[in-house]
């Protein structure tokens, strides 16, 4: 009997995203019977399968990226179900809805392009399957801009609450990422020395090995910018410097992270030029590997950049003179995404020169990946005599927590689980959404007033020169 069950949509099912990311963490849910235990998972796009051929592909994936335990996997395929139709018609949707049939929670996932995303709606909301026990998930990228962004949001929020609906950004599922919160709001330590009395600056860090390859048709259109700083390294951004909220649930937090988005200083041509870099990859090696430029791939004059940095401040009391330094891009020598904490010297040396020279301020690294692991650089006596006096040196206190041999999970299992359980905490809010397109809106128009173009930087190096010449007025660095 399905009645009453909990149903789970994938749109876009066969696709990329679903058939390596969210199929892929579903199973991982299932073998730690993590799963609303009466779930029902059906696939729809418009490709041509049946359940059976469906449920095939979905273990043909699977296996490529686990070893598949039978007892799970058959638990998983018994829920998996298919349907091939168009979901932006009407047809589509009343097809859905009769495969549906009557439900309890109903979750629509949409891995889909987000130009479908109005239509969707539209198709759903005349099936009948848009009433409260309906979630909407929606994958990033909501729009290209404010407009359009704003125009996606009113699409979907013209059919449901802005309750129902969860914005993933998949940064927020990292085991680290949440650690980070951890970090900050579950230990005395840190709190009272996170501010601009003791912190230097701040370095966020999203590395790719990754060239852009075939998702360019995608890429191209939108860039570093849009891609990655928009939301992961901004959310990242957020969640290091906004305020305590009051508790661990979905406003409280949100309201938290969009007064950071607020405080952002708007990009000008006058600065834009100074404090951000623009760069685009021409051929090179990333990993012993040769790659070809970006223009090579897409074959065709391109503006896009493929490299992002920029200085930016937060103008509130408590970053006030603490610039954030962000970068990401593609074919870079590692892939890392890491946040640096660099908090400012003592005030006095009271050891002596020879171990002022040896002084390093402390400093905080939360690493997410490769290696998820949280450091902070302490200084320690060197051990032994010396003719000079005291000798110092800088060691880590290190929280290495990717256990050895554990598996790493997808961000998307514990996305999906909050999803499951109705938790939006770590889903992103409309106006969040907004206010970040409003900040890279400003950096685009800053750009095109200034005419920045692209620097190129070969496959394999971090970005342009003046990705450098970025952080190092005052002695600071780039942590590499
Ligand atoms: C996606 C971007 O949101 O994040 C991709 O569209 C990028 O361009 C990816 O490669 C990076 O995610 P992760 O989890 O591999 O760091």
């Amino acid at each position: 009997d399905q009645t009453g069950r909990e149903v789970l949509v994938l749109l876009g099912g066969a696709g990329d995203l679903a058939l390596r990311m969210l199929l892929p963490s579903l199973y991982f849910l299932e073998v730690d019977r993590l799963l609303p235990h009466d779930l029902r998972i059906i696939g729809l796009a418009r490709h041509d399968h049946t359940a059976d051929s469906y449920r095939k592909l979905v273990r043909e994936q699977l296996g490529k990226r686990a070893t598949v335990e039978e007892s799970a996997w058959n638990r998983l395929a018994a829920r998996l179900d298919y349907l091939s139709v168009d979901i932006t018609k009407e047809e589509g949707a009343k097809a859905l809805a009769d495969k549906v049939g009557p439900h309890g929670d109903l979750v629509v996932y949409f891995a889909l392009s987000p130009s479908l995303y109005g239509s969707v709606c539209t198709a759903l909301q005349s099936a009948g399957l848009t009433g409260p026990k309906t979630r909407l998930v929606l994958e990033k990228p909501i729009g290209k801009d404010f407009a359009s962004s704003c125009v996606i949001n009113g699409a979907v929020g013209a059919v449901v609450d802005e309750s129902q609906i969860f914005r993933i950004d998949h940064y927020l599922g990292k085991e680290t990422v949440q650690n980070l919160t951890a970090l900050r709001f579950g230990n005395v330590l840190f709190e009272p020395l996170w501010d601009n009395k003791h912190i230097d600056h701040v370095q966020i860090t999203i590395a790719e090995t990754e060239k852009v390859g075939e998702r360019w048709p995608y890429y191209d259109e939108y860039g570093a910018l849009r891609d990655m700083l928009q939301n992961h390294l901004l959310q990242l951004l957020c969640l290091v410097a906004m305020e305590a909220p009051s508790g661990f649930d979905p406003d409280a937090v949100r309201d938290e992270k969009v007064k950071v988005l607020r405080s952002l200083r708007p990009f000008t041509k006058a600065n834009v030029a100074h404090d951000t870099v623009r760069g685009q990859y021409v051929a090179g090696v990333v990993e012993g590997t040769a790659r070809e430029g970006y223009l090579e791939e897409v074959g065709k004059p391109s503006k896009t950049e493929t490299f992002v940095a920029m200085k930016v401040d937060i103008d509130n009391w408590r970053w006030a003179g603490v610039p954030f330094f962000l970068r990401t891009g593609k074919n870079l020598p590692d892939r890392r995404t890491q946040i640096v904490v660099q908090f400012k010297p003592v005030p006095h040396n009271i050891f002596g020169s020879a171990a002022q020279a040896e002084t390093k301020a402390n400093r905080l690294v939360i690493d997410l990946q490769p290696d998820e692991d949280i450091s902070l650089t302490v200084m320690t006596k060197r051990p032994g005599l010396s003719e000079e006096g005291m000798r110092l040196q800088s060691l880590p206190l290190s929280l290495a927590m990717s256990a050895a041999g554990s598996r790493r999970r997808i961000a998307y299992e514990k996305l999906l689980l909050d999803v499951f359980r109705g938790d939006r905490t770590l889903f992103v809010r409309r106006d969040e959404v907004e206010q970040a397109w409003k900040f890279v809106d400003g950096v685009s128009a800053a750009w095109a007033e200034a005419k920045i173009e692209p620097a190129p930087y070969a496959a394999g190096t971090w970005g342009p020169h003046s990705a450098t010449a970025l952080i190092s007025p005052q002695g600071r660095a780039w942590n590499e």
